[in-house]
């Protein structure tokens, strides 16, 4: 069955990558969240999908310029509109401690193709550990150095390289990586790769599907996720 993965949770109709946004993204029937993960001035692991807080806060500036105690007074709901009050930047162990008492596979998308984030890899992999969570997370980056190193820690962790430029053969490209999934921008995927990537046992899960005959089509090409923003849209096309 294809998965559903809610992309910044559901970020079509939330704020993006908040607590709120997680949980209607369960409500709505999403088999799993997409979230992106930075690190703060006092290396907490906070999710927030840009390097700066312009776009999505009432903040201004670097993440990583602020402890997680300056950064958490931002509104995360501001840039998005007022149907939702304020909504704190969520540390990533707010989500695993909310995903105790439920089934979802989380995503987490390590932000560290612009700022490196040294020791990112380990302070991610130490906090799913904690949280026994190893066999729920897949950790994607565009940061193929990364993900390597992200195996050589931990090399039962799920590991998906993100892309969005043309590559020949992905699969070797994962192959090379020793990573197990490819995640793509739907634009590059068709069922030739699909197919290449399913005799060798690599995942594909293309990003961001919005729009229904899309979303047909990804499912046809035999893809084994779905990342979207409107969850709901991919569920009830499954069903059908
Ligand atoms: O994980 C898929 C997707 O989130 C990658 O792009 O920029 O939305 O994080 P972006
Ligand atoms: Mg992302």
């Amino acid at each position: 069955m294809v998965q559903v993965f809610a992309h910044r949770g559901a970020a079509g109709t939330y704020p993006e990558n908040t607590m709120v946004a997680f949980k209607k993204a369960k409500r709505l029937g999403a088999d799993g969240l997409e979230l992106d993960v930075q690190l703060t001035k006092d290396d907490q692991l906070v999710v927030i999908h840009d390097e700066t807080l312009d776009r999505t806060t009432d903040g201004r500036g670097f993440v990583h310029d602020y402890t997680y105690e300056e950064l958490r007074r931002y509104n995360a709901n501001y840039k998005f509109g007022a149907k939702i009050d304020f909504c704190e930047i969520p540390l990533l162990e707010d989500v695993f401690k909310w995903c105790k008492d439920n089934t979802l596979k989380i995503n987490i998308e390590l932000k560290n193709n612009f700022i490196p984030y040294y020791g990112m890899e380990e302070e991610v992999i130490s906090l799913i550990r904690s949280h026994r969570l190893s066999k729920r997370v897949i950790l994607s980056s565009f940061n193929d150095e990364s993900l390597v190193k992200c195996k050589q820690i931990a090399p039962s962790i799920e590991t998906a390289i993100l892309y969005n430029t043309r590559i020949m053969h992905p699969w070797y490209y994962a192959e090379h990586l020793g990573v197990d999934a490819i995640h793509p921008s739907y634009r590059l995927i068709d069922r030739y790769i699909v197919e290449e990537c399913k005799k060798r046992n690599i995942a594909v899960r293309p990003y961001t599907i919005n729009n229904v005959p899309l979303m047909k089509q990804i499912i046809e090409d035999g893809c084994d996720a779905i990342i979207t923003d409107y969850p709901e849209r991919a569920k009830s096309l499954l069903k059908k």
